[in-house]
């Protein structure tokens, strides 16, 4: 069955000192999700935002919050963004051994949000493998995570096809396959193409001059190649 491209507006992008009227505006736009990146200056270099705008952001919308986790210790303060209000939580295979990695998907799970694995662009895929079954969704990364506004790194579409194939064959019909960074209306249907479900877009969407039909542009854009 057809299922619409979803995209995930990252409020990295977003003007700080407005993010309430920023959510209004993704909202009227048919946002899919609130995309959160959390980093901690040591999985990456860049430092950004945390548990708090978690909380604040659960009281000020209904669309699902999307948490991208570039944490070094993420099973430590998973819980804490579960109990926050997350609703989507993304931990980075590259941060955990294999047992730790079924561990913190359990942690999420039992929390009640549901569970998403992200690779960055030299991981291979193959490091999903015996998670797939269990997960809910997987995130391709397509720039080195750490900063918005980054340009798309070609070739990243061989790695979305390539989970797409992987789920088939595990049989997980209903994984989720989101795609982040330098993502926007001219490239979005390299990924759809192949099975990208999710788009994380922070420029394409905030620095636009309608954020609303920005969004609106990148997800009929995507879905045209459906
Ligand atoms: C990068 C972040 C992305 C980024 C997306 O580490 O995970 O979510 O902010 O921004 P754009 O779409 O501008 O590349
Ligand atoms: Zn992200």
């Amino acid at each position: 069955m057809f299922q619409p491209v979803k995209i995930a507006p990252s409020i990295l992008s977003a003007d700080f000192m407005n993010l309430e009227r920023d959510i209004r505006m993704i909202e009227r736009g048919g946002a899919g999700y609130v995309h959160i990146d959390v980093m901690d200056g040591h999985f990456v270099p860049n430092l950004t935002i945390g548990v708090p705008h978690v909380k604040q952001l659960s009281k000020i919308t209904d669309l699902p919050l999307d948490v991208h986790l570039m944490i070094a210790n993420p099973l430590e303060q998973l819980p804490w963004f579960i109990e926050a209000g997350a609703d989507m939580v993304t931990v980075h295979a590259e941060t955990l051994e294999g047992q730790w990695l079924d561990r913190a998907i359990a942690l999420i799970h039992d929390g009640g949000a549901q569970a998403c694995m992200a690779i960055k662009p030299n991981t291979p895929v193959d490091v999903v493998v015996p998670h797939i079954a269990d997960l809910d969704m997987v995130l391709v990364m397509s720039v080195e995570p750490g900063f918005s506004g980054q340009k798309y790194i070609e070739g990243s579409e061989r790695k979305v096809a390539a989970v797409a194939q992987l789920a088939r064959d595990a049989g997980n019909e209903k994984l989720l396959i989101e795609v982040d960074g330098g993502i926007g209306q001219a490239n979005v249907g390299r990924v759809t193409s192949v099975g990208a479900d999710v788009i994380v877009c922070g420029n394409a969407v905030f620095a636009a001059e309608d954020p609303a039909e920005a969004i609106r542009a990148i997800a009929a854009a995507g879905d045209e190649t459906r």
